[in-house]
C-alpha cells in the first residue's frame, strides 16, 4: 500500500489519496482527529491513540475528511463492538470505544464548547454522571421501514451518511424487552400485505415502527406511522399483538402524509388497548403517549434531576417555572419541593398529558400553560416573582426572546438543561455577558452511551444571590 506520510505539499492533497496518521483527539461529531503534513484530517470510526491509514474522501482548504482503510496500531481505548452491525449502522458512532473513554471525551466536549463558544476560560464542569448501563438503555426506538432486494419488510436505522436501511432484529442500546416486537412485527406487516412507504415516489403506507417501554413498569406501546388511516385488518392484527405480548398495553396509528423527514404527524389514533403507557419517574407516575417527548434514558434523567435538586437545596417557598416542560417530567417531581410550579410547553398533546399527570398524582400546586416559551415568558404575570427557571429547549437552544425575558424578570437561579453543548454555551454566554448572572457549574450526564451525544445541566445564579461552593 502506498501512502503519504509526514510533510505533504498542499497541492498533493486530493480525494482518493492514502495518508498515514495518528489520531490525537475526537471532534464534537465523534470523528477521530489527526494531522498529516500540517493538515487536519477527520476520520470516523477511529479513536485517540489509533495509528491508521485513511483514504481522503473530502479535501477542503482548512481540513480534509478520510475513511479508515487500515488500522496500523489500535488505541488502548478501542474495543470490539457489542453490535454486529456497528460498522454499517448510523445509529451509534462510538460502539468501538470503551465506555470510560467515551465519558472522558464527552466531558471534554462540554469543556471545549464552554471555552470556545461560551468564552468561559475556566468553566466548572463536574465529573460526568452515568448510570450502571451503557447498553439496553433506550426506552423508545423509532425505526424507518423498508423493503429488501428480495421483497422482505425491514426495519432498522440508516447506514452512516445514507438513506439505505440496515435491517435490525435487535439493537444493543434499545431496552432488550422490545426485541421480540422489533423482530416479529416486520413478519406480521409482511403477511398482512401492508405496503411500505417509498420516500422518492411518495407512495406506500407504512413509514416507521415506533416502540416505547416504561423502564419501571415494563408496559409497552407499539405505533405505526402511516400515510393512510385505514390499513386492512389493522384492528384484528392489533388485538393479536396485545394477546401475543402481555406487556404491550396499546397499539396506535400515527398519520403522516407529509413529504418530510419529520417522523410523526400531528394525529395519533389508538387502534387497540391504551393510548399511553405508565412510567414511574422520580417518585411520580407519568402517563406517556405514543408521540409525546419523554427522556430516552429514564435512569440517567432521574440521576441528573436528583443531582441538580440536591445542589439547589429547595426550601419550599420558591416559585418555579419549568420552560419546555413536555409532559411534566421535571415539573411534577419538583412541584412537591416548592410553593408553586408552572410548566410551559408548545405541543398541545404534551400539555394535556402534563395536566392529566398532575391529576393522577394529586399534585395541586402546578399549572401548565400551552404556547411558545418566547411568548409566554414575556406575558407571564406571577406573584411573587419566579425564583427559579428551568429551561430544557430542543437542540437549537433558546430563542433570543427567551434570554431577553429572563434578563428582564431576573430569577435568582436558572437551570439550563441541554442535549447540545454548543447552543448551551452560546446561550450561557448571553446570560452571563449581561453582568446579571454567573455560571456556577455545569453537570454533564451520559444519557446516550455509544453515541457522541451528551446531556448537560448548567446552573446559574443571579450575581447578588447564592453562590455554590
Ligand atoms: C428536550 S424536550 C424537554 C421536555 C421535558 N423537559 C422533559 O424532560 O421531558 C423539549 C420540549 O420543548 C418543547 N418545545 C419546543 N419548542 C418550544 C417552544 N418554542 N416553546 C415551548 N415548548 C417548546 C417540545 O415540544 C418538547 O416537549
Amino acid at each position: 500500500m502506498r501512502y503519504q506520510n509526514g510533510m505533504v505539499q498542499q497541492s498533493q492533497w486530493q480525494q482518493g489519496k492514502l495518508v498515514q496518521l495518528e489520531i490525537t483527539d475526537l471532534n464534537s461529531s465523534g470523528e477521530g482527529v489527526g494531522r498529516c503534513g500540517g493538515q487536519v484530517i477527520f476520520v470516523p470510526d477511529t479513536v485517540t491513540g489509533d495509528r491508521i491509514v485513511a483514504r481522503l474522501t473530502e479535501v477542503k482548504s482548512q481540513y480534509a475528511r478520510g475513511k479508515l482503510v487500515q488500522l496500523l496500531e489500535a488505541s488502548p481505548h478501542r474495543i470490539r463492538s457489542r453490535c454486529i452491525v456497528a460498522d454499517k449502522c448510523g445509529g451509534c458512532q462510538w460502539q468501538h470505544i470503551d465506555w470510560e473513554y467515551q465519558l472522558e471525551a464527552k466531558h471534554q466536549q462540554v469543556v471545549k464548547a464552554l471555552r470556545r463558544i461560551g468564552g468561559f476560560s475556566h468553566p466548572k464542569v463536574a465529573p460526568i454522571l452515568s448510570t450502571a448501563y451503557s447498553l439496553n438503555y433506550r426506552n423508545k426506538s423509532t425505526y424507518p421501514l423498508g423493503i429488501s432486494a428480495t421483497g422482505k419488510v425491514q426495519a432498522g436505522y440508516y447506514r452512516k451518511g445514507s438513506h439505505q436501511l440496515v435491517n435490525l432484529n435487535q439493537c444493543p442500546v434499545q431496552d432488550a424487552r422490545l426485541h421480540p416486537l422489533l423482530s416479529e412485527t416486520k413478519k406480521d406487516i409482511q403477511q398482512r400485505g401492508w405496503t411500505i412507504y417509498n420516500e422518492k415516489k411518495h407512495r406506500g403506507q407504512l413509514r416507521h415502527l415506533s416502540l416505547r417501554i416504561g423502564n419501571r413498569t415494563g408496559e409497552m406501546l407499539l405505533t405505526l406511522v402511516s400515510t393512510e388511516w385505514k390499513l386492512p385488518d389493522l384492528k384484528e392484527q392489533a388485538q393479536t399483538w396485545l394477546k401475543q405480548y402481555p406487556q404491550l398495553v396499546g397499539v396506535c396509528l400515527n398519520y403522516n402524509r407529509a413529504r418530510t423527514n419529520v417522523i410523526f404527524g400531528r394525529e395519533t389514533h389508538t387502534v387497540a388497548g391504551r393510548s399511553y403507557l405508565r412510567e414511574i419517574f422520580a417518585g411520580v407516575e407519568l402517563h406517556i403517549g405514543a408521540d409525546t417527548f419523554f427522556q430516552i434514558n429514564t435512569e440517567a434523567a432521574e440521576l441528573l434531576l436528583q443531582t441538580i435538586e440536591a445542589k439547589l437545596d429547595l426550601q419550599g417557598h420558591e416559585v418555579l417555572i419549568d420552560a419546555y416542560c413536555g409532559i411534566g417530567t421535571f415539573t411534577l417531581p419538583l412541584a412537591s419541593k416548592v410553593r408553586q410550579a408552572i410548566g410551559i410547553e408548545l405541543y398541545q398533546a404534551s400539555v394535556a398529558q402534563a395536566k392529566h399527570n398532575a391529576e393522577i398524582n394529586a399534585i395541586a400546586n402546578v399549572t401548565f400553560m400551552a404556547g411558545a416559551v418566547e411568548k409566554i415568558l414575556h406575558q407571564l404575570k406571577v406573584k411573587p416573582d419566579p425564583d427559579i427557571v428551568f429551561l430544557d429547549p430542543p437542540r437549537k437552544g433558546c430563542a433570543p426572546a427567551v434570554i431577553d425575558a429572563l434578563l428582564t424578570f431576573k430569577p435568582s437561579r436558572i437551570v439550563y438543561i441541554s442535549c447540545q453543548p454548543t447552543t448551551l454555551a452560546r446561550d450561557l454566554k448571553l446570560l452571563c455577558k449581561s453582568g446579571d448572572y454567573q455560571l456556577d457549574f455545569v453537570q454533564p450526564a451520559d444519557f446516550f452511551p455509544q453515541t457522541t451525544h451528551v446531556e448537560c445541566a448548567a446552573v446559574l445564579s443571579r450575581l447578588d444571590q447564592f453562590k455554590f461552593a
